[in-house]
């Protein structure tokens, strides 16, 4: 494989959808090929598992089942877009992956990462990114963002408690710290063309 694969991280509304844009952005205008992808979603197996993932009640799905849809919904997005793309060469920006599920359902869920782990070595083989970039903001930032783009209509997740979100930021956090070669903070706040600058210089050793 001669792509490569950048994954942006981060709790809601910090600015992960428009990085990810500009990102790919900035890269093809260095002339490289580059693919937009997120998840949940991003091949249309995925896009209909997120159908089931993001409406509806929220404890809609166990625990269990729930990580299962999100590594099901990995396994295709890696499978007939990821790896696809990675071995003509692009490189691949996604909006979200296997850090999500391993905050969200492993960290603030009930489950611990290590089993969300084990879920994606079966379903993806383990595929990592050569590199992740986790978007922080102050959790109030954040918040506020959320709101103001989705005039408060939110999806499953963003209905959560206070806590919940405060337990995926440290799990965030906590990852940071168990890969730090892999996983790198990343300011979120100010300008969006001074973020775009920040992601673009952590990925400099790729390039
Ligand atoms: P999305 O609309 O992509 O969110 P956002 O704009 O907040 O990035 O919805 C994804 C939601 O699903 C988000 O609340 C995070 C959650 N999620 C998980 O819980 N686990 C996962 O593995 C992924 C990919 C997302």
């Amino acid at each position: 494989m001669n792509g490569r694969f950048v994954t942006l991280e981060g709790g809601e509304g910090a600015g992960k959808s428009t990085q990810s844009r500009r990102l790919a952005a900035a890269l093809r205008a260095r002339g490289i090929d580059v693919v937009e992808t997120r998840e949940p979603g991003g091949s249309p197996g995925a896009e209909a598992i997120r159908g089931l993932l993001l409406s509806g009640e929220t404890e809609r799905w166990t625990a269990e089942t729930e990580a299962l849809l999100f590594a099901a919904a990995r396994a295709d997005h890696v499978a007939r877009t990821i790896r696809p793309a990675l071995e003509r060469g692009a490189w691949v920006v996604c909006d979200r992956f296997l850090d999500s599920s391993l905050a969200y359902q492993g960290f603030a869920g009930a489950l611990g990462w290590e089993q969300v782990m084990r879920l994606h070595e079966f379903g993806s083989r383990g595929f990592l990114p050569d590199r992740t970039l986790l978007l922080e903001l102050p959790s109030g930032d954040a918040a506020a963002r959320e709101f103001q783009r989705d005039g408060g209509a939110l999806d499953r997740f963003g209905r959560k408690s206070g806590a919940y979100h405060e337990a995926v930021a440290e799990g965030f956090r906590t990852l940071a710290r168990l890969f730090p070669d892999r996983i790198r903070p990343v300011d979120a706040s100010g300008a969006e063309a001074d973020v775009t600058e920040r992601l673009l210089a952590t990925l400099e050793d790729l390039l």
